[in-house]
């Protein structure tokens, strides 16, 4: 349990709140490259509480400036987007890039008065897939060379969807190692021909088991946590009966990131980015060490399960996620159908809002939430006094430097877990066809 006070400090993203000062520091997902490749590519975007306006001019580059005019407040993404740059339909007002005013047709010829009119602007960056947005204090950060970011465009695929919660406890289910046995249980094991591109469906490690029964069977992890330069390594462990440890190792990279294996081909990088208090997207990218992506499949399977232009999951709190009291009694722990999102949507949205961590009680299994939580607290705490470089990533690690980071699935022989693990990563790096860094 904690404060109310602690639970705001932690949660609150809005300008000059805590956790806002802290996620402000990073690059942040904005929107899909995906949502620009139309004819007239203009998009709204909210991010951190604030609301903003994303589009591409003709020369193709990119812009994100305030979402309101600042003479007299009209909604800009409804604006002309010509002259390199966002006109306001309602009296012409025309912005640059940088959110400058260039041009104020309608008032007296020869007035300089734009020149100190200026709107809300942040750089932005395209990366694989998604446009990255810097809204915090001083140059932005290097991106890291992570394997989401290092592999070529051929084997990144970036989707998102909307959940309607707060990003904090959207980003602790996934550090929470422990509620895979449950929450994602299938009571029969599914047909692996119908897995490709989904979590938890390939065999366990280097054996013949589903992950599915493998989680089942084995239900409760040991559970290590590490310091990194990125932020934890989480390590579970599952000692089965005939003495060999299945490790699955995933990590948390600071502040709202999580990277775990999908499969034994690929990887999903998540960012569990904060709309506003009580909303936050995922953006997922999911990285292949091996053939290239089939993004056509990907987005098509994710589409069937959202809507567009916001990325709304079909199944939510309106039609109770699908849940069917008979399949939760056969095949599902949860009643919600086998997509893994919806279950992770189900547990974090019905929380409320914003968790009321007042009221919680967390176990020994629970300990990626304590520690990140410490981490969190510490950032605030050097934030709040100005001491930017003190953050993680941000202390004097070149983040070029940072790799990886190991995301794995295996199974030991014995208790020699550690150099299993390491040895299943290296044999995937080694035959990845882009990865010259091992
Ligand atoms: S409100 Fe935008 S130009 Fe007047
Ligand atoms: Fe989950």
């Amino acid at each position: 349990m904690i404060s109310q006070e602690l639970n705001d400090s932690l949660t609150r993203v809005g300008p000059g709140t805590d956790a806002g000062r802290v996620l402000r520091q990073y690059w942040q997902p904005a929107a899909l490259s995906d949502e620009l490749m139309v004819p007239r590519p203009v998009v709204p975007v909210t991010l951190l509480g604030e609301r903003l306006v994303l589009f591409r001019d003709e020369t193709g580059a990119l812009g994100l400036i305030g979402r309101h005019c600042p003479h007299r407040g009209a909604d800009m993404c409804f604006g002309r987007l010509e002259d390199n740059g966002l006109r306001c339909p309602f009296h012409g007002w025309h912005f640059d890039r940088s959110g400058q005013c260039i041009e104020q047709p309608g008032e007296p010829e020869g007035g300089r008065m734009h020149e100190n009119i200026r709107t809300t602007s942040y750089p932005v960056v395209e990366k694989n897939g998604i446009i990255w947005a810097y809204m915090g204090q001083g140059t932005p950060p290097a991106f890291p060379n992570f394997d989401c970011f290092r592999a070529p465009d051929t084997h990144v695929f970036a989707f998102k969807g909307l959940w309607e919660c707060n990003w904090l406890q959207a980003m602790e289910v996934g550090i929470d190692p422990a509620h895979a046995s449950f929450l994602h249980r299938f009571l029969e094991d599914e047909d692996p021909a119908d897995s490709y591109g989904k979590q938890f469906r390939d065999k366990a490690g280097n054996t013949n088991i589903p992950m599915t029964k493998l989680l089942r069977d084995y239900p409760r992890p040991e559970i290590l946590v590490d310091d990194t330069d990125y932020g934890l390594k989480l390590t579970a462990l599952r000692r089965m009966d005939d003495g060999r440890t299945h490790v699955r190792v995933t990590n948390q990279i600071f502040p709202e990131t999580i990277c775990i294996p999908m499969s034994r081909e690929m990887t999903i990088t998540q960012w569990h980015v904060p709309i506003d208090d009580t909303h936050c997207y995922w953006y997922s990218m999911f990285t292949s060490f091996g053939k290239p992506v089939d993004k056509a499949v990907m987005r098509e399977q994710r589409l069937k399960e959202h809507r567009l232009p916001d990325y709304a999951p079909l199944k939510n709190a309106r039609n109770n996620y699908g849940y069917n009291p008979e399949e939760q009694k056969r095949e599902t722990y949860t009643g919600m159908g086998l997509d893994i999102n919806v279950h992770d949507q189900w547990a974090v949205e019905s929380m409320g809002a914003i968790q009321d961590r007042t009221q919680e009680h967390l176990g020994k299994t629970d300990i990626g939430i304590i520690r990140y939580r410490r981490m969190l607290r510490a950032a605030i705490e050097n934030a709040r006094a100005g001491k930017f470089d003190a953050l993680p990533m941000c202390n004097g690690v070149d983040p070029a430097t940072l790799y990886g980071p190991l995301s794995n699935d295996a199974i030991a022989a014995d208790e020699n877990w550690e150099s299993a693990n390491a040895t299943t990563d290296a044999e995937r790096r080694a035959s990845c066809p882009w990865d010259a860094k091992v």
